[in-house]
């Protein structure tokens, strides 16, 4: 049999079900959680809670599901110090800053690139994020990306291929040379390393004509879509998105009415990514405006060197909050749940019976505090499938 842990007095536990607790939370207060081997076995008031191997006094703090950041970019070398600093003397963000990150990547060993995953991997448990994905995109030849996929997918359970991310600077003058590509040789090579394809549909990467061939190739070698959408410009990716059922359209900063309608007729979750718009001095997107509409929204960091280089969804969350129109229930909604739907994971992302035992504590009576108290260390705990991996 495995081993049982019970945590008891957690001063406020957001379940994320709200068939446990009132709000879209699910929030217990003075409550108990029962960890057997790698799931949730209980979750109740403490009074009510039974015997276990270990007990732990959470003497009070807030416990809530791992994070789960469903973007990120985290196979690459190099930096972008100059490109950021740039940035914020007024110089607007391009797509073609990846070509920077390509190039400095192509030039670094495996054992470097599976350094920098891991180093950044940890980083995220040490602020709560229990279920990571992560993408190819900064190779761009057949061999590249898929050695960034194999090397992402000993780390981590949820890898995309992205070769699409921008056309290699081989084929900046043969864009559809490189489409060519990508649904070709390099998705040969790829698609057994992954579980996703993507693909960057914004002017200066690929139009909309070039997603759907990029998708569909993907979709036929048994991967399954997702898109970064609508980032810099209104364009077609939201629609293409829904159109094809993917999981997730990331970015949705810039939005029509229109595709705010398809998001919420459709099933495609709209995964934003405030980090993105802070670290590009960008307007943020207007998560108030998809909700209210019945849209699912996910919050997820994009953690990469270009645009976004933070690994804190707790940061995400808070300005989701100040910036962005959501309650504090909401983004942390977003980040936990939401962020499973992106993915299309029942398992992860709630704390309730059945699901895995990724539980975080934090030095704060409740989750507003992620928004209330920004930038403040505020996880001490961290368990994944059980076990507790951070302690502070
Ligand atoms: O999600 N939008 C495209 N890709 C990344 C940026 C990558 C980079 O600038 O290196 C993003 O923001
Ligand atoms: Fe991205």
């Amino acid at each position: 049999m495995a081993a049982t842990t019970v945590i008891r007095n957690i001063g406020s536990l957001a379940t994320g079900d709200p068939q446990l607790g009132p709000g879209p939370l699910g929030v217990l207060r003075d409550a108990a959680l029962v960890i057997d081997g790698e799931r949730v076995a209980w979750v109740g008031p403490t009074g009510l809670a039974p015997a276990a191997d270990t007990a732990l006094d959470a003497e009070g703090r807030a416990a809530l599901p791992g994070f789960v950041d469903s973007h990120s970019h985290l196979v690459f070398a190099g930096d972008r110090t100059e490109e950021f600093n740039a940035r914020m003397s007024g110089r607007p963000y391009s797509a073609g800053g990846i070509r920077t990150t390509v190039a400095a990547t192509r030039a670094a060993s495996d054992a470097e690139l599976a350094a920098t995953l891991d180093r950044h991997v940890r980083e995220a448990l040490r602020q709560g994020t229990t279920t990571l994905e992560t993408k190819s995109g900064y190779g761009l030849t057949p061999e590249e990306e898929a050695r960034a996929l194999r090397i992402a997918a000993t780390r981590l359970e949820e890898v995309t291929y992205l070769g699409a991310h921008v056309a290699a600077p081989e084929y900046a003058d043969d864009v559809a040379g490189y489409v060519d590509l990508v649904t070709g040789p390099m998705l040969d090579a790829c698609a057994p390393h992954a579980r996703w394809v993507d693909v960057f549909c914004e002017r200066g990467a690929f139009d909309g004509d070039q997603a759907r061939a990029v998708l569909t190739a993907g979709v036929a070698r048994g991967l399954l879509p997702r898109v970064h959408a609508n980032q810099l410009t209104y364009g077609p990716g939201v629609q293409l998105a829904v159109e094809l059922g993917a999981a997730s359209a990331d970015h949705c900063t810039h939005l029509t009415d229109a595709d705010v309608a398809a998001l919420a007729a459709g099933s495609t979750v709209a995964t934003l990514l405030p980090g993105c718009e802070f670290s590009t001095r960008a307007d943020y997107p207007d998560a108030r405006r998809l909700l209210d509409a019945g849209v699912t929204v996910a919050l997820s960091t994009d953690c990469n060197p270009g645009s976004s280089f933070t690994s804190s969804m707790p940061f995400c969350v808070a300005v989701a909050v100040r910036e962005m129109g959501m309650t504090p229930d909401e983004a942390v909604w977003s980040a936990t749940a939401g962020g499973a739907a992106a993915l299309r994971r029942e398992d992860v992302g709630r704390l309730r019976p059945g699901a895995r035992a990724d539980v975080v504590l934090l030095d704060a009576p409740s989750h507003v505090h992620l928004a209330y108290r920004p930038g403040v260390p505020l996880v001490t705990d961290v368990w994944r499938r059980g076990e507790r991996v951070w302690h502070r």
